[in-house]
């Protein structure tokens, strides 16, 4: 069977990556891809994968190109393809597409939706309250309690959320949304919501109706720089398991909050088909509550859970698709990965682009490098073309010896203005040391 993956970051590449293993699987296409879905990437095993030129949000062309090449499952990246209803005119023209319908992506497309299916179904999430006027968003502001969050409604790729420590900064995130169009359209409407203290973890199921089948554990780092500073962004590395998310933890997040939602959905007339995302605070009451919900894998998140996943991913999405998701298991490499991104100077503000990557040929055991925001310049050389540009993954016992590996693999890869965090999974290996 031929499989088309929609995207073209490093969850892509990981997506891919696996696909590519899978028995059922003939060629992979990806589009539009990057520099390391191509052939000729560095140290690639990419032999049964090819890009193509389409871009992810050009939903007809996709169908047409699915058609021509007797595509038997595409495999959907990305939000902003979902949210405009990919699932949906893919499954009008009769082809199989993994991911959930407009409807139910709505589920991350408005936060505002997610609060009150949250609310409507007792699972548990912060305190809130969604404004369109700026007005009455600070007369609320000025009566909570700081720190608060400032969310905009729609999608803004990870950066759409302020952390107000005082009514100053609050109003400054209120106004550049509601009345300075600072996200534009997803800024419109925003949320102020509760800061809820703890510990986060991502939970990823892949999700058919009310069957679930979770993934590993994982966490992230959304801030810019070391010690969880700076600026919110899509994810500066991420681990797998999470030491937080044992047994109990996960009991109760498929408890509490996983069959919940899907039931919701399901209940509602808007089944869910494909990954699901939940963003998770997991406070010292040991309830986890939802930050946020994604109707996609995360990035940088499908990196190191991927690489973990033993069994064939092509045969749980399909099975998914084909609502028989109930007989699937999944199968988790015992170590622990861990990846880190190498970003552009700038990133998350506006970057540079077009840097040439030089090391990415210098192996290292046990780790691998999944390309994001890559692409092969007209001389044939790879260079930079996003902010997030790789996520350098490493394998090992513990969750230090898999940073080990990971950032002795990024010791060699380097461009001109080349950054990354230095301490990429220092919660769990405290916890180790403890
Ligand atoms: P979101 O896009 O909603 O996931 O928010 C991005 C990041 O902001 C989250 O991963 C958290 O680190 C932080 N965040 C969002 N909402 C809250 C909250 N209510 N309390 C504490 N931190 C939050
Ligand atoms: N890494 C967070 C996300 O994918 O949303």
């Amino acid at each position: 069977m031929n499989v088309l993956i929609v995207g073209s970051g490093g969850r892509e590449h990981a997506l891919a990556y696996k696909a590519a293993l899978s028995a059922l699987v003939t060629h992979v296409f990806v589009a539009p891809g990057n520099a390391g879905t191509t052939k000729s990437a560095a140290g690639s095993k990419n032999a049964g994968m090819t890009n193509i030129d389409i871009a992810a949000s050009d939903i007809e062309s996709l169908i047409a190109f699915a058609k021509k090449n007797e595509i038997g499952l595409t495999i959907v990246g990305p939000e902003q393809p979902l949210v405009a209803g990919i699932v949906d005119a893919f499954s009008a023209a009769g082809l199989a597409c993994f991911g959930p319908t407009q409807s139910a992506s709505t589920l991350e497309g408005s936060k505002t939706f997610a609060k009150e299916f949250l609310e409507r179904h007792q699972i548990p999430t912060a305190r809130y309250q969604s404004f369109t006027q700026t007005a009455d968003a600070l007369e609320y502001l000025a009566t909570q309690k700081f720190p608060v969050v400032i969310k905009a409604d729609g999608l803004a790729a990870g950066k759409g959320v302020v952390i107000a420590h005082n009514f100053e900064v609050g109003q400054h995130a209120i106004e550049e949304m509601l009345s300075g169009n600072r996200f534009g359209e997803a800024g419109h409407r925003v949320v102020i919501e509760e800061f809820m203290e703890g510990e986060e973890a991502s939970f990823i199921c892949i999700v058919s109706g009310t069957n679930v089948l979770p993934m590993a554990s994982s966490q992230d780092h959304k801030a810019a720089f070391d010690h969880d500073q700076g600026p919110n962004t899509g994810g500066m590395g991420a681990y797998s398991p999470a030491p937080i998310v044992d047994e109990g933890m996960t009991k109760s997040i498929l408890d509490k909050v996983i069959y919940p939602t899907v039931n919701g959905l399901q209940l509602e007339g808007t089944p869910y088909i494909g990954f699901l995302y939940a963003g998770l605070m997991i406070g010292s009451d040991n309830i986890p509550r939802v930050v946020e919900f994604n109707c996609r894998f995360g990035d940088p998140e499908a990196q190191p859970v991927l690489s973990r996943l033993k069994s064939d991913l092509v045969s749980h999405c399909l099975a998914a698709v084909e609502g028989r998701l109930s007989g699937e298991v999944a199968q988790w490499d015992e170590r622990c990965c861990l990846g880190v991104v190498m970003a552009a100077d700038g990133y998350p503000e506006s970057y540079t682009k077009g840097a040439r990557i030089s090391g990415l040929d210098l192996m290292v055991d046990n780790t691998e490098v999944f390309h994001a925001g890559t692409q092969v310049n007209d001389s044939g050389e790879i260079a930079t073309s996003g902010g997030r540009v790789l996520c350098v993954t490493g394998f090992g016992d513990t969750v230090r010896e898999a940073q080990k590996k990971a950032y002795q693999r990024v010791s060699h890869i380097d461009w001109q203005g080349a950054w990354y965090r230095s301490d990429i999974g220092y919660r769990a290996v405290q916890r180790e040391q403890e």
